[in-house]
This record gives C-alpha cells, sequence and structure tokens, in this order.
C-alpha cells in the first residue's frame, strides 16, 4: 500500500551542497513515522523539502497523489500537509490568539477555524488562559505550544513536528509529549524528527534512521524494537 506521503529518488540542499541524496520513503500509510539519526544528517531538511521551504533538486514528492516537490509552502499547507515550525521561529510581538489566527489563512482552514480552535484549545488549555499575551513573553515550551497550535489552526491532514521536546524541561516536556499523542488519537498522521527515543517508540509504528542525508535503515510497521535496538542501528552495530 502507498503512503499519503511519496518521496522519490529526492536530492536537496543548500548553495553547492547537497543534503539529501536520491532519498526514497513512503509516509503514512500505516500511522505515524518517526525519524531519527544524528546530528547535521539531514532531518531537517527533508522536512522542510517536503514543505516547500527547500528546494528539491531532483526527484519527486507526492502527497495525496498530487505532486507537491517546489510548489510554494502556502499551496502545500493549503492541501493539508502542515508543518509546525519550531517555536523560536514565531513573530515575537504578536499574541497567541493572533498567532493562531494566522495559522487559519488556507480557505480550506477558515471553513474549519472554529471546530480548529477548539480542538487546540483542548489539547494546549494553557493557551487560553494567556490568549493575549506575547510571544516574546513565552517560555519555550509555552512557544512550541503555540507553533503546534498554529499548525492545528491549518487544518491538517498530515502534520510534520521537528523535534517538539527540544530542549525543555521534563515536566513541560512530558505535557507536550502528551498533547502529540492526543493529536495523533485524534487521527492526524505525524511525521515527527525526535531524538528522545522511547517517545519515538510510543509515538511511531514505522522509523527511518536518516544518515548522511540518505535512509540508512528503515523499521517497518509490526517490526519490534526497543530502545536497546535503535541504540545499535544509531551506532551501525
Ligand atoms: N540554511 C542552510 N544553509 C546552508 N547549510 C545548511 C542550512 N541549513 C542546514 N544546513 C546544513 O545542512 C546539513 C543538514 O542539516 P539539517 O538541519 O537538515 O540536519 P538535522 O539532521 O536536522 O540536524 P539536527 O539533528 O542537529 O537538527 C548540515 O550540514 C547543515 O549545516
Ligand atoms: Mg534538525
Amino acid at each position: 500500500m502507498s503512503g499519503l506521503l511519496e518521496i522519490t529518488n529526492l536530492t536537496a540542499g543548500y548553495g553547492r551542497i547537497d543534503v539529501l541524496h536520491d532519498l526514497t520513503m513512503s509516509i503514512g500509510a500505516h500511522g505515524n513515522v518517526g525519524l531519527f539519526g544524528p546530528n547535521g544528517h539531514g532531518k531537517t531538511t527533508l522536512l522542510r523539502a517536503i514543505s516547500g521551504l527547500v528546494k528539491a533538486r531532483s526527484g519527486s514528492i507526492r502527497f495525496g497523489g498530487a505532486a507537491i516537490a517546489n510548489q510554494t509552502p502556502r499551496s502545500i499547507v493549503g492541501l493539508g500537509l502542515v508543518h509546525s515550525s519550531q517555536g523560536n521561529r514565531l513573530f515575537p510581538d504578536l499574541t497567541i490568539g493572533e498567532c493562531l489566527a494566522l495559522g487559519a489563512y488556507t480557505p480550506r482552514a477558515r471553513a474549519q477555524e472554529e471546530a480548529n480552535r477548539e480542538r487546540a484549545l483542548k489539547i494546549f488549555p494553557k493557551l487560553s488562559e494567556r490568549w493575549n499575551q506575547k510571544v516574546r513573553t513565552l517560555s519555550g515550551g509555552e512557544r512550541q505550544m503555540v507553533s503546534i497550535g498554529t499548525a492545528l489552526m491549518s487544518s491538517p491532514a498530515m502534520l510534520i513536528l521537528d523535534e517538539p521536546t527540544l530542549g525543555l524541561a521534563p515536566k513541560i516536556k512530558e505535557e507536550l509529549c502528551r498533547a502529540v499523542l492526543d493529536i495523533s488519537a485524534g487521527g492526524i498522521p505525524l511525521v515527527v524528527v525526535e531524538q528522545d527515543v522511547e517517545f519515538l517508540l510510543e509515538l511511531s509504528q514505522h522509523l527511518y534512521l536518516i544518515n548522511h542525508g540518505q535512509v540508512a535503515a528503515e523499521i517497518k510497521p509490526g517490526q519490534t524494537m526497543d530502545h536497546a535496538d535503535i541504540m545499535a542501528l544509531y551506532f551501525g552495530q
């Protein structure tokens, strides 16, 4: 069965350097996909290429059958493929309410704005308590909530998260992990880059190890894996 998101022979990079080399991956036929791998090997670049933020030099990306490689980020979001940018990429002078409203800019999302807001605030009740607070005054964890909440306002048919718990203290990290699991339980398939292997295993049915801009290993749905197996893959044993 082919996935909702099909990446075939993708090459992408910056300037003269290719970061992703002929990468092929199928996403979303069997639940959530987790991506992991060493720092600097192209995980974020892959997510950004999928979202139209980094140019695909060759290869194809198809979402729900539509060719999306090198489409504008706006049109890709319009199709329901939504990337939650890291919390530190939000506009500092906007309030939480204004950020969430920005997430509803596509026609598809505008039609469901009310229901999407309700869902985002149910997952992150803290956001309604602080509705008029500016992003610049929020903690790292709260910014991450705004970022994911804003993505939920775009009516995602698939949601992409890049290290949603990076740098968070244990208590707030736990809150974010629970929220991400809730989003998944609500029926939105996820593509998640995450360094916390325990969380990644809990969340994902299908995993890919990204190394040197390529798929170095795949853990298929139904294949059982524990922390030690992942570490062995990671360190090439
Ligand atoms: N805007 C950019 N311009 C030039 N090179 C970049 C840019 N962004 C990333 N790179 C380079 O691309 C390579 C892959 O970076 P990328 O951020 O995709 O890795 P990553 O796997 O997400 O790493 P991490 O685990 O640290 O987040 C790195 O060598 C990085 O220096
Ligand atoms: Mg990264």
